[in-house]
């Protein structure tokens, strides 16, 4: 499936590179000498070390291997190694980084392991017409023209799935999501704003902006239209990815699964450049799904050790109260082959 692995601002001209995992692979996403994207696997060719170690960097024209120093450059290509010349069996053009397929889109490198991807347009931008009803309704926001104002790295104790059904859930708002509830009262009824296409939930009345404290947030995205104006909406973009919108901002979480029991989420929140630019304080807007992430992914924690008890045999103590996250089970057991 296609999966987001990193910002393309990130990747901020030639030879910035980003690694993130996908799945049990390690893959690196890279800007190339034409402004390009690439991703490649991050093994090395040679004896298969780690190619790069980093999180995040920048090389100058290639990578180079830190064991044999094999060398490779932007586009992949094995370009040098120590005593090439005296093995007359390396045809190097036969030996150069495992490609990747890459692209961009809403301003966020997606990649995908299959050596045929499936059709991007049906899985990622298909999810969001589902939820949304058109491709429109997110281009209002230009996401790949806001910037970040604030990331946070979760390292969650629990299981990725876990955070999908969490996210799509709503009953348990008004449980743990005081902060939330107050500024979307009719997440504390239980609704579940994912169902109905084209559903924004509405900002209470006394509330003016997306904030810990409902004060007014910062500037408003000029392209939001007026129906989605002082509205929330949410989608969820299998198997990874959550983006929620706000008047003001947009919240891109992209969760990384590191073991059965780990996942990494990445949190970006996403303004205007001139607003993160100017000084404005993003500290209120911040705040608010900071503290919703906290309280879920505590939640998602409380569930995971349950996961291995034999009360939760076949999934068995799962009563999804919510009809879409029902889908989503049927979907993860349709990949998986599994029947009940
Ligand atoms: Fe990379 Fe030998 S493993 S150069
Ligand atoms: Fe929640």
């Amino acid at each position: 499936m296609w999966f987001c692995v990193a910002r393309s601002a990130d990747l901020d001209g030639p030879g910035a590179f980003r690694t993130a995992r996908v799945g049990r692979e390690s893959v690196i996403v890279s800007r190339a000498g034409d402004g390009s994207v690439r991703a490649f696997l991050n093994v090395c060719r040679h004896r298969g070390a780690r190619l790069c170690t980093e999180e995040s960097g920048r090389v100058r024209r290639a990578f180079t291997c830190p064991y044999h120093a094999w060398t490779y450059d932007l586009d992949g290509t094995l370009i040098a190694a120590p005593n090439l010349s005296k093995m007359p069996d390396i045809d190097r053009r036969e030996y150069g980084l495992v490609t990747v397929h890459a692209r961009e889109w809403i301003g966020y490198v997606w990649v995908c392991l299959a050596a045929e991807p499936p059709p991007f347009e049906q899985d990622v931008l298909g999810a969001v017409t589902t939820r949304l009803g058109d491709l429109a309704s997110i281009e209002n926001y230009g996401i790949e023209k806001l910037k970040v104002g604030r990331r946070i790295a979760y390292d969650v104790k629990a299981n990725w799935k876990l955070i999908v059904e969490n996210f799509m859930e709503c009953y348990h708002c008004a449980t743990i999501h005081p902060e939330l509830t107050a500024v979307l009262p009719e997440f504390a009824e239980g609704y579940a704003a994912q169902y109905y296409v084209g559903h924004g939930a509405a900002f209470a009345d006394e509330v003016e902006g997306f904030t810990i404290d409902g004060s007014p947030g910062v500037d408003r995205i000029p392209g939001v239209s007026d129906d989605q104006d002082r509205r929330y909406y949410a989608i969820t973009i299998r198997p990874q990815v959550f983006v929620n919108l706000v008047p003001d901002h947009a919240i891109v979480h992209r969760m990384f699964p590191l073991a059965a029991d780990r996942t990494v989420v990445e949190c970006d929140w996403l303004f205007l450049p001139e607003v993160v630019d100017g000084g404005s304080d993003l500290g209120p807007s911040v705040e608010l799904f900071h503290r919703v992430n906290v309280q879920d992914f505590e939640a998602c924690e409380r569930c995971q050790p349950a996961m291995a008890s034999r009360a939760y045999a076949a999934g068995g103590v799962l009563v999804p109260s919510e009809h879409h996250i029902a889908d989503f089970h049927e979907w993860v057991t349709g990949r998986l082959g599994i029947t009940r």
